[in-house]
């Protein structure tokens, strides 16, 4: 283990990732191990799962997860795609305790963010960029001059009559059976939605979604610029390591 590794965990809906990650270069230095979200996806199933993950990779360091919730100081506060039971628990505090290291729990959008802005599409980005990752939720980061606004939610925001991220999640493009045409003319108007209340100068695309960009982006549009992740689906990977060493 060297100065600058960390194990990064990006804790989804569907699947839990980890890999041991320097966190002066951005680059996984292991290959990515993948288990299973546990369901329900309990404080106690989800803690067993960050236990194998650092027996797998037979880490001593420092841990550092993106959880898909509110997180403040390590205290989860919501519970949208995870199970109810998560909220008010300390996740760094539970995590910590039973792997007997040091664990930092953040926001997942928050953390992917980190990532892209340090080494991914947003370097050098002095404007406000906002970075969607469409995934099981939708998660958002938003950025100024670099510098981030924590646990933004701006997936639960409305958007016709209902939580955005009900009607374009790739959870719920897979769902319904939406072609691509579909899913772009809901997300067309969630971008306007955000453009009229931020308006950015970059929105970046994440989550597991951008891992096929050349499915959707030429259906894209809107005034500010768009752009996949550069680190595609190690963003949340990346950034929750970068976060714990920032921690
Ligand atoms: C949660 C966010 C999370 C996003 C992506 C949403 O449902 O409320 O906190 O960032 O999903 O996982």
């Amino acid at each position: 283990m060297k100065k600058d590794e960390i194990l990064g965990i990006d804790i989804g809906g569907s699947g839990i990732k980890g890999a041991v990650v320097d966190t002066a270069t951005g680059e996984l230095v292991t290959d990515r191990h993948r288990i299973e979200t546990p369901q329900p996806a309990t404080p106690e199933a989800i803690a067993e799962v960050i236990v194998q993950m650092a027996k797998h990779f037979k880490w001593k360091g420092d841990i550092g997860c993106g959880f898909p919730a509110v997180v403040q100081a390590g205290l989860v506060y919501t519970a949208s795609n995870i199970d109810a039971s998560w909220i008010n628990i300390n996740a760094k505090k539970l995590f910590s305790k039973a792997t007997g290291l040091k664990v930092t729990v953040v926001n997942d959008a928050d953390v992917a963010g980190l990532a892209e802005m340090k080494f991914g599409a947003g370097k050098k980005q002095k404007g406000v960029v906002i970075l969607i990752t469409v995934g099981t939720g939708i998660g958002t980061a938003i950025f100024t001059q670099g510098e981030l606004l924590p646990n933004t939610e701006f997936g639960h925001i409305e958007l016709n009559g209902d939580i955005a991220e009900r009607s374009i999640s790739d959870a719920t493009r897979k769902r319904d059976e939406l072609n691509w045409e579909t899913w772009a003319l809901r997300f067309n108007e969630y971008l306007a939605l955000l453009e009229k209340l931020f308006y950015p100068d970059l929105f970046i695309l994440g989550g597991g979604l951008s891992k096929k960009p050349e499915k959707f982006l030429h259906l894209l549009k809107s005034k500010t610029k768009i752009i996949p992740a550069k680190l595609q689906n190690n963003a949340g990977i990346v950034g929750a390591a970068l976060t714990a060493k920032q921690k």
